[in-house]
C-alpha cells in the first residue's frame, strides 16, 4: 500500500526520492508524485497516474532541483487513481505539501467544517483534509508548523503516516505516524524518510522507527527531534537496520517472486538456525522459555491472520492440535476484530503476519489484549508494528519479501509454527519422543528436499503452458494439504487473474463437481498418507468428467501417474511437513502461468503487499 519517501540533505533530492519510490513499488500502488523545494524557493509538485516510470517521464523536462523533498506512491482508497488525487496535496495557501499513508476515518466531518470556513478542495481524497486542516490551524492561530500539526492531529481519527514540507522553510520536514509505519534514516548531514527501511539502506544503516503518535522534526544541521501531541520529548534509540541491498534486489532473477521461490531452502535454514538442533534432539524458541507460564497450558489458542498468513494458520492449527492437544481456532483477523469473542486471560492468541503492519491483524491483537489474552506474534518484518504490539513472538527470519504474492513468508510461517508446536508439545509431554525426533530430523532436512524439488522448475514451466487457456481452476487437498490447496488457488488468482478455488477434496461432491468439465483443470495434492485412497477416488471422479488433472504426488507413485495428465513428484517426508514441500510446485505453477499470460507478477493489479487500511 501507499509508499512514503523523504529526503533532506546535501544531495539533489529528486533521484533519491525516485529510487526510493522504486524500492517501495512492491507495496502496490496506482499513482505517484513528488514535491521538491527548489533552489529558488519554489515548491514544485509533479504527480501522475501510473507507475514511478510514468512520473519520471512526466518530470523529465521539468525543474527537479532542490535538496529537500517528499514523494509518494498512492494505492487508491478515497477517489479514483488520477493525477489530481495522487499525492502530494497542497494547502489552500500554496505553502504546505503533504503525503499520507493510511485512512482518515472522520475526513467527511472535517472536510465539511473546513468547507464551511471557505476552504476549497481540489481532490476527492481524505489526505487533502489533513493538509487543509493543518494550514487552517497554523494561519488561524498564528502558530508554527509543529504546533499546528500537533493541534490538528488531535482531532483526526484514523491511521496515518505523513510527511509535510513548508515552502517557507526549506530546512525542515515534519513527519508523524499513527497505525502506519514510518522510519527516519540518519546519514552524514542528511536525513531520509521511508514507509520501511528499503529506500534508506543504500545510504545509511542508522534509523529511528517512529511509534504511534510520534511527531518527528527533521531539521538541517540538527538532531532529529521526536515529540508527542503535547510536545513532550519522546526518547528514541537510533537502531541499526539489519537489511542489505542484495536482499531487496532481484539478483539475476526476472522477478522477485521467482527469486523468493528459489530462496526458500536458504530462508528456512535461516529460520531454523539456532533453534533446531538435531544432535541435541531439541527445538529452542526463546519466547517459550521466557514466557513458559503463559504458553504452556492455555485453555485454547486462537490464531488470527489474513490472506496467505491465514492459510499458514490453518496448518498451524493442525500441528498444534496434533502435537500439543490444545484446541485451536483460526480466525480471519478482519472478522475477529468485529466479533464478540469469548476470550480471557487463559487464552493465547497467535497473530501471524509477514509485514507486521496489516491493519486488521493489529486491530484483532488490540481486541484480544483488551480481553486479557496473551499475544504471540509470528512476523517477518523486524521492528514492524505487530511484533511491538504483542507480548512475545518469533520472527520467521526469511528476509524481505518483495513480490506481492507471498511465497517464502508462507513456508517460513509454517516452519515457525512447526517449531512452536514441537517445542510446546515437548514441554507439555503431549508428543512422544520417537515422533518428536522424527519430525525434528525431517524438518531439518526440508531445505535439502526443497532444493531437489526446485530442480523440477522447467518441467512445471512446461506444464503451465498448457493451462494458460483456463478461466477457472480447482485445487483439492485433504488434511494437512487442504490449506496447501487454498494457498495454491490464492497464488494463481493473485497473479494470473484466473479464477481459482481451493476445496477439501471430499467436499468436491457437495458442489464444485458441478463445475467440472474438460475446460476446468483440477490440481490435486495427493501424497501417500492416510487419506490417499480417498483422494485417488476423487481423481477418478474428476477424470470421469474429462477434466485435466495436475497431481502433486509422493515420489514413485505409479498409480496416480497412470490417471493424471501431469504429475509433479514430492520427496518423501512426514505427513505434517508435506505442506512445506507441496506448496513449492503450486507457487511455481502460478508463477509460470502468470508469466505465460504476460501478467505483472510482482505487482499484480489492485493488490498491495502491506495492507495498512481496513
Ligand atoms: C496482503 C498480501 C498477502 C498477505 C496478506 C496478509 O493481502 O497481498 O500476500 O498474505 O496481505 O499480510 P501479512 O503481511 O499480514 O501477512
Amino acid at each position: 500500500m501507499c509508499g512514503i519517501v523523504g529526503y533532506l540533505g546535501k544531495r539533489n533530492a529528486y533521484p533519491v526520492l525516485i529510487k526510493g519510490l522504486k524500492r517501495l513499488e512492491y507495496r502496490g500502488y496506482d499513482s505517484a508524485g513528488v514535491a521538491l523545494l527548489t533552489k529558488d524557493g519554489d515548491l514544485r509538485v509533479y504527480k501522475t497516474k501510473g507507475k514511478v516510470a510514468d512520473l519520471e517521464n512526466f518530470s523529465s523536462d521539468k525543474d527537479t532541483t532542490g535538496t529537500v523533498g517528499i514523494a509518494h506512491t498512492r494505492w487508491a482508497t478515497h477517489g479514483e487513481p488520477n493525477s489530481t488525487n495522487a499525492h502530494p496535496h497542497i494547502s489552500f495557501t500554496g505553502n504546505l505539501a503533504i503525503i499520507h499513508n493510511g485512512i482518515i476515518e472522520n475526513y467527511a466531518v472535517l472536510k465539511k467544517q473546513l468547507q464551511e470556513k471557505g476552504i476549497e478542495f481540489k481532490s476527492n481524497t481524505d489526505t487533502e483534509v489533513l493538509v487543509q486542516l493543518i494550514e487552517y490551524v497554523r494561519t488561524k492561530k498564528n502558530v508554527d508548523l509543529l504546533t499546528a500539526v500537533r493541534i490538528a492531529l488531535r482531532s483526526v481519527i484514523g491511521a496515518y503516516a505523513i510527511a509535510i514540507l513548508d515552502k517557507n522553510d526549506p530546512d525542515q520536514i515534519i513527519a508523524a505516524r499513527k497505525s502506519s509505519p514510518l522510519v527516519v534514516g540518519i546519514g552524514e548531514e542528511e536525513f531520509f524518510l521511508g514507509s520501511d527501511a528499503s529506500p534508506i539502506i543504500e545510504y545509511t544503516d542508522k534509523v529511528i522507527y517512529l511509534d504511534d503518535k510520534d511527531i518527528a522534526v527533521i531539521r538541517r544541521g540538527k538532531d532529529v527531534e521526536v515529540v508527542d501531541f503535547n510536545n513532550e520529548k519522546m526518547e528514541h534509540e537510533v537502531t541499526k537496520v539489519d537489511l542489505n541491498l542484495a536482499q531487496i534486489e532481484k539478483g539475476g532473477f526476472p522477478h522477485f517472486m521467482l527469486k523468493e521461490i528459489f530462496e526458500q531452502p536458504d530462508c528456512l535454514k535461516d529460520c531454523m538456525r539456532g533453534r533446531v538442533n538435531v544432535e541435541a534432539n531439541n527445538v529452542t524458541l526463546s519466547a517459550i522459555i521466557d514466557y513458559r507460564k503463559h504458553l504452556i497450558n492455555p485453555r485454547r489458542i486462537i490464531i488470527v491472520a489474513c490472506g496467505t498468513s491465514w492459510h499458514a494458520g490453518l496448518i498451524g492449527k493442525q500441528l498444534i492440535e496434533d502435537f500439543c492437544q490444545i484446541p485451536v481456532e483460526v480466525e480471519y483477523a478482519s472478522e475477529f476484530r468485529y466479533s464478540k469473542p469469548v476470550i480471557n486471560e487463559q487464552d493465547v492468541v497467535i497473530a501471524i503476519s509477514q509485514s507486521g503492519e496489516t491493519a486488521d491483524t493489529l486491530a484483532a491483537i488490540e481486541l484480544a489484549k483488551s480481553k486479557g489474552a496473551f499475544i504471540y506474534g509470528i512476523c517477518n518484518a523486524i521492528g514492524s508494528s505487530i511484533p511491538r504490539a504483542t507480548n512475545t513472538g518469533s520472527y520467521i527470519h526469511v528476509g524481505p519479501e518483495i513480490g506481492v504474492a507471498s511465497t517464502k513468508a508462507f513456508t517460513g510461517q509454517v516452519t515457525v509454527l512447526t517449531m512452536l508446536a514441537l517445542a510446546l508439545g515437548k514441554e507439555r509431554g503431549t508428543i512422544d519422543n520417537v515422533r518428536y525426533s522424527k519430525v525434528l530430523t525431517e524438518l531439518n532436512a526440508i531445505p535439502e528436499k526443497m532444493e531437489e524439488l526446485l530442480k523440477q522448475g522447467d518441467a512445471i514451466k512446461d506444464i503451465s503452458r498448457i493451462f494458460t487457456y483456463a478461466h477457472n481452476f480447482l485445487y483439492l487437498g485433504r488434511g494437512y494439504n487442504y490449506p496447501v490447496a487454498l494457498e495454491g488457488a490464492l497464488k494463481l488468482k493473485e497473479i494470473s487473474y484466473i479464477h481459482a478455488e481451493g476445496y477439501p477434496a471430499a467436499e468436491m461432491k457437495h458442489g464444485p463437481i458441478a463445475l467440472i468439465d474438460d475446460e476446468m483443470p483440477v490440481v490435486v495434492v495427493a501424497t501417500r498418507n492416510v487419506l490417499y485412497e480417498k483422494v485417488v477416488s476423487n481423481i477418478q471422479e474428476i477424470k470421469a468428467r474429462k477434466a485435466r488433472v495436475i497431481a502433486i504426488v509422493s515420489e514413485g507413485d505409479e498409480t496416480i501417474r497412470k490417471m493424471a495428465d501431469s504429475v509433479i513428484e514430492l520427496p518423501h517426508t512426514e505427513e505434517c511437513l508435506e505442506p512445506l514441500l507441496a506448496s513449492i510446485p503450486l507457487q511455481m505453477l502460478a508463477y509460470y502461468i502468470a508469466v505465460a499470460k504476460g501478467k505483472d507478477v510482482d505487482q499484480p493489479r489492485n493488490l498491495a503487499k502491506s495492507v495498512t487500511v481496513e
